[in-house]
C-alpha cells in the first residue's frame, strides 16, 4: 500500500491526539463530522472518499465511557459501509479494561463483550495502548497490537533523573509489579511492591510496604489513577515510612470521582500521566502538579508499521515488563 492510501480519523474526544498521531504518521487528518441527534443518537459522516483505503480510527472509550464506545462501533461500521480497505481501531484507553475477570459469582466479563461489540462492528485490527491486563488481546478474534507507554515515560524520566536523587519504584498494585520492575530496572532504581486490596469502586485498603524507601524519592508507576485512592493511599503510606518525596505515574488519567480533591490534597509533589486520555479543563485542581506526556508519535509510528506491513517490535525497546 502507498502511504498516500492511508487514513486516519479522530473521534470527538481525540481530536487533539489524533492530530500529533497524524503529525508522526505524515498524513493529514482524515475529514469526518460526529454528530448527536436530539435524542442522543450517534451519527458519523465521512467527508473524505475512504473506498480502498488502509483507515485508522483513534477514540478513546474514556468517560463518558458507554457514548464514546458507541462512537467507535457506529465509525467502524461508517467505514465498513463506505468501502475502506482495512479499518484499525486505535484505541488510547480501552474502557471497561477491568472487568476483565468474574472475581466473585454473578459477574459479566465486560472486557470481553466490548471486544466481541468492536469485532461485530467489522473492525480488522486494534491499536491499544496499556491495556488493564495484557491477556484481554485474546479477547478480541482479530489481530490486536498493544503498545506500552513507558518508553515516553522513560525518557521523560531519564531527562529529569538528576532531579531526583536516590529513587525507588513503587508499584501500588500487584497486578503492575512486572511492568513497575521493567522501569526500575530502565532507570537503574530500587523497587518495592504495595500489596492492595479494592473494597468497592471508590474505596481501597492499603497494607504492607514490601521494600525500603527511607530518604529516598518514590515513584508510584501504574496503569491507570482512577478515583486516585490507590496512589493516594500508597503515597501516604510511604511518606509515613520515611520517603523524602513521592511522584505518581499512569498511563490513563481516568481521574474519576473525588480524585480531583484527593490528588490536590495528597502528598504526591508531581502527577504524570499521558495524553491517551484528554487531560484539559477538568485538570485544573491538580495543573500546578501535572505533566501531561503525549503517546502522539510512539501511535503515529505504530500505525506507520501497520501500513507499511512493518514490525512494530521496535517500539518496544526500552519496554518495561512482559505485558506485550
Ligand atoms: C488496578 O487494578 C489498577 O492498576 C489501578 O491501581 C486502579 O485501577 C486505580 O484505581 P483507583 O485510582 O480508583 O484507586
Amino acid at each position: 500500500m502507498m502511504e498516500a492510501e492511508m487514513k486516519i480519523f479522530a473521534g470527538r474526544n481525540s481530536k487533539v491526539l489524533a492530530q500529533k498521531v497524524c503529525d508522526a504518521a505524515g498524513v493529514p487528518m482524515g475529514r469526518a463530522r460526529t454528530n448527536l441527534f436530539p435524542d442522543g443518537e450517534v451519527f458519523v459522516k465521512l467527508d473524505d472518499d475512504v473506498r480502498g483505503r488502509d483507515c485508522y480510527v483513534v477514540i478513546s472509550t474514556c468517560s463518558p465511557v458507554n457514548d464514546n464506545l458507541m462512537e467507535l462501533l457506529v465509525f467502524c461500521d461508517c467505514l465498513r459501509r463506505a468501502s475502506a480497505k482495512r479499518i484499525t481501531m486505535v484505541i488510547p484507553y480501552f474502557g471497561y479494561g477491568r472487568q476483565d475477570r468474574k472475581d466473585e459469582g454473578r459477574v459479566p466479563i465486560t472486557a470481553k463483550l466490548v471486544a466481541n461489540l468492536i469485532t461485530a462492528s467489522n473492525a480488522d485490527r486494534v491499536l491499544a495502548v496499556d491495556l488493564h491486563a495484557a491477556q484481554i488481546q485474546g479477547f478480541f478474534d482479530l489481530p490486536v497490537d498493544h503498545l506500552s507507554a513507558t518508553p515516553v515515560f522513560f525518557d521523560y524520566f531519564d531527562s529529569i533523573k538528576h532531579e531526583l536523587g536516590d529513587l525507588c519504584l513503587v508499584s501500588p498494585d500487584v497486578g503492575n509489579v512486572k511492568v513497575a520492575e521493567g522501569m526500575a530496572n530502565l532507570l537503574g532504581a530500587d523497587l518495592a511492591i504495595i500489596n492492595k486490596r479494592r473494597l468497592t469502586g471508590e474505596t481501597v485498603e492499603v497494607g504492607n510496604l514490601i521494600g525500603d524507601v527511607r530518604g529516598k524519592t518514590v515513584l508510584m508507576f501504574d496503569d491507570m489513577i482512577s478515583t486516585g485512592g490507590t496512589v493516594v493511599q500508597a503515597a501516604e503510606l510511604v511518606m509515613e515510612e520515611g520517603a523524602s518525596d513521592v511522584i505518581a505515574a499512569a498511563t490513563h488519567a481516568v481521574l474519576a470521582g473525588k480524585a480531583m480533591e484527593k490528588l490536590a490534597a495528597s502528598p504526591i509533589s508531581r502527577i504524570i500521566v499521558t495524553d491517551t486520555i484528554p487531560s484539559g479543563e477538568r485538570c485544573a485542581p491538580i495543573a500546578n502538579k501535572l505533566t501531561v506526556l503525549s503517546i502522539g508519535e510512539l501511535l503515529g509510528n505504530a500505525i506507520h508499521c501497520i501500513h507499511e506491513n512493518k514490525s512494530i517490535s521496535a517500539l518496544f525497546k526500552r519496554t518495561a515488563g512482559a505485558k506485550r
